[in-house]
């Protein structure tokens, strides 16, 4: 959570500064600050509220400097005020400190400086950082060698940018359990804390990894272990192109990557099923022993992910056999992580940073669990920590609601079970074809959803002045529901809760009435029967239906308000369509409520805090 972005070089330094915030901002976006050293004295500007506020306060400025900080924040300790953002700046010399991550300890920090004398203006954690600095750099010889003695108190997690008037032409960051990378430049150089805000300068990244340290100059970056010696480290040229993260014509990201999705199942298809009919796993890199005597699959993930991991369950229970649990990732770190040494852990991530997340692969990494992920950004933390990937090639995602790379996870999940039920002999070649040619209709199936953006539209508009919805689901298309509920109450702020249907009748059917619009996903399935019971019981008590149904199912019709059709499939693809339609129907409700579709409050696209 919360954006860094530094920069030593001849480009203008607020364009480059405020430009990268802008692409970090989906990081988060309460309040943001740049710090800036000309002439050998630093200044600094903070504002409330989204970058374009401080955009606002600098334009016309006419900031001179050739080297710079900046963040983008989402508030964990302290209100988004101008004080509380960052940089966070010492007395004299000066030193500016931006911070992401959370530092645990730091109220015992506070108590202990404040007691020698340091006043603080914040009611941030990250205070506490740049007041070690000061108290540091006034016994030390160098920036670099302060910040060492400083993060050494701290208990927690951090990726850090600092500058000192001490030292006007170097920028020295470091990490620990939050990303940091170096672009490397010509002549000049960037730090940033993800990718996004630098591509558009330079493709050749340096990630840090944890306890490391850099000292960047303009023509030169060292790095170093903390308190250790210095280590050579390989810049990696990276193929994004920084297009992607443009908004192409569409008013807003989530809209742009809600239609991408007929081209990410392409993509996907041409990765993983390159020719014929198999199924290949590049960078699977877990012996297929393992999987053929496999007792569990234990799936963690939050939020959205969480929800593809659902459905992985049901499909890797159906068809590979293999009995599969899912758990939050918030609650699998705290549990006892019981082992027979015949299990996997499959971690799910869009991000590859979320802190949960990734604090179980390193918990189960030291239980001796192999590791699986299943992650969109490539080299990101859990790409690196884990012992195989499946990449979801669901392209950059911006929205801060994930659309496709929910989407592109169900199709990974799909393929990775038939390849798990082939190396167990659960599926036969020709079912596991059968499957792949259907899904190879899945691009136009999705098309056929978004030409009815229309209809959907219409559907939000008649319903959106609803503060609350129900959704409802059974089998594969439970999650289905949890997952369009998510997505309505993210971008709306409605009030929406996803249900098991079955579990309508065991207390949520004494919410409906008159006023409340029920979504019910009820395509062809083996328990098609038992959803339209369920719906009746919704209509009999007046409730309004919203219903997902198959073409070709006129019955629906006599229990719908509103039915949205999706082409007829083989049932294990009808999680992966039928999500279209209530991805569009969450975006055209919360339009209608002149939301901010793109950025919600307070929310972050990668969760790098616990
Ligand atoms: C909701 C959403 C979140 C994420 C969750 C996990 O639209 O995007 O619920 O799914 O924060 O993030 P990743 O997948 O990056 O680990």
């Amino acid at each position: 959570m919360c954006g860094i972005v530094g920069y030593i070089g001849d480009k203008n330094i607020t364009s480059v500064l405020l430009v990268g915030l802008e692409r970090l901002s989906y990081r988060g976006y309460d309040s943001s600050g740049i710090a800036v050293i000309s002439d050998g004295e630093l200044s600094w500007w903070k504002r409330a509220g989204k970058i374009h506020e401080l955009e606002n306060t600098v334009k016309g400025l006419n900031i001179a400097g050739h080297i710079g900080i900046g963040h983008t924040r989402w508030a964990t300790h302290g209100q988004p005020n101008e004080v509380n953002a960052h940089p966070h700046i010492s007395g004299t010399p000066k030193v500016a400190i931006v911070h992401n991550g959370i530092i645990e300890n730091y109220l015992d920090i506070r108590d202990l400086l404040i007691s020698e004398g340091h006043v603080f203006q914040s009611e941030t954690d990250s205070e506490v950082i740049v007041k070690l600095v000061e108290k540091y750099l006034a016994e030390s010889t160098s920036l670099e060698h302060a910040l060492e003695l400083a993060i050494n108190h701290l208990h927690g997690t951090y990726g850090l940018a600092a500058l000192s008037e001490t030292e006007p032409e170097k920028i020295v960051v470091c990490r620990k359990g939050s990303p940091i990378i170096i672009g490397l430049g010509d002549n000049e150089n960037y730090v940033a804390s993800d990718i996004n805000a630098v591509i558009q300068h330079t493709k050749k990244i340096v990630y840090l990894d944890d306890n490391q340290i850099a000292i960047v100059e303009r023509n030169n970056v060292r790095y170093k272990n903390v308190n250790g010696a210095f280590v050579e480290k390989t810049p990696q040229i990276i193929k994004w192109d920084s297009e992607a993260a443009e908004k192409q014509g569409y008013p807003h990201y989530m809209l742009k990557e809600i239609f991408e999705q007929p081209t990410v199942v392409r993509t996907i298809l041409e990765k993983y099923v390159p020719s014929g009919n198999q199924i290949v796993f590049k960078d699977l890199r877990i012996s297929p022993q393992i999987f053929k005597q496999l007792n569990r699959f234990i799936i963690q993930a939050c939020g959205t992910s969480w929800h593809a991991g659902i459905i992985g369950k049901y499909l890797l229970e159906s068809y590979a056999r293999v009995f599969t649990e899912v758990d939050f990732s918030s609650e699998f770190r705290y549990r006892q992580m019981l082992t027979e040494g015949s299990e996997v852990v499959i971690a799910v991530s869009q991000s590859g940073e979320t802190a949960d997340t990734l604090a179980c692969i390193r918990e189960a990494k030291l239980h001796h669990f192999p590791i699986l992920s299943f992650v969109n950004v490539k080299n990101s933390s859990m790409d690196r920590e884990s012992d195989g990937v499946i990449y979801s090639h669901a392209g950059q995602e911006i929205g801060v609601a994930s659309t496709k790379n929910y989407l592109a996870q169900l199709v990974c999940f799909l393929l990775f079970t038939l390849y798990i039920g082939r190396e167990r002999g659960t599926i036969t070649q020709e079912e596991s074809d059968t499957l792949i040619i259907a899904l190879q209709k899945v691009p136009e199936y999705i098309s056929s959803i978004l030409d009815k953006a229309d209809q959907i539209k219409t559907i939000a508009e008649k319903y959106g002045f609803c503060r609350e919805f129900l959704f409802i689901g059974r089998g594969l298309n439970y999650p289905t529901a949890l997952e369009g509920a998510l997505k309505l109450k993210e971008i709306s702020y409605i009030h929406s809760t996803g249900y098991a249907a079955g579990e309508l009748k065991h207390g949520p059917i004494a919410l409906i009435d008159s006023k409340l619009p029920v979504v019910c996903i009820c395509p062809s399935s083996k328990t098609y029967d038992k959803m339209v019971s369920n719906i009746q019981e919704v209509k009999a008590r007046k409730g309004k239906t919203i219903v997902i149904a198959t073409e070709g199912d006129t019955v629906i019709k006599n229990f719908a308000d509103d039915v949205i059709y999706i082409p007829q499939m083989p049932e294990e693809l009808t999680p992966i369509v039928s999500i279209v339609p209530l991805q569009l129907l969450a975006y055209y409700v919360a339009l209608s409520l002149d939301c901010d579709v793109d950025q919600p409050r307070n929310l972050a696209k990668s969760v790098t805090v616990e």
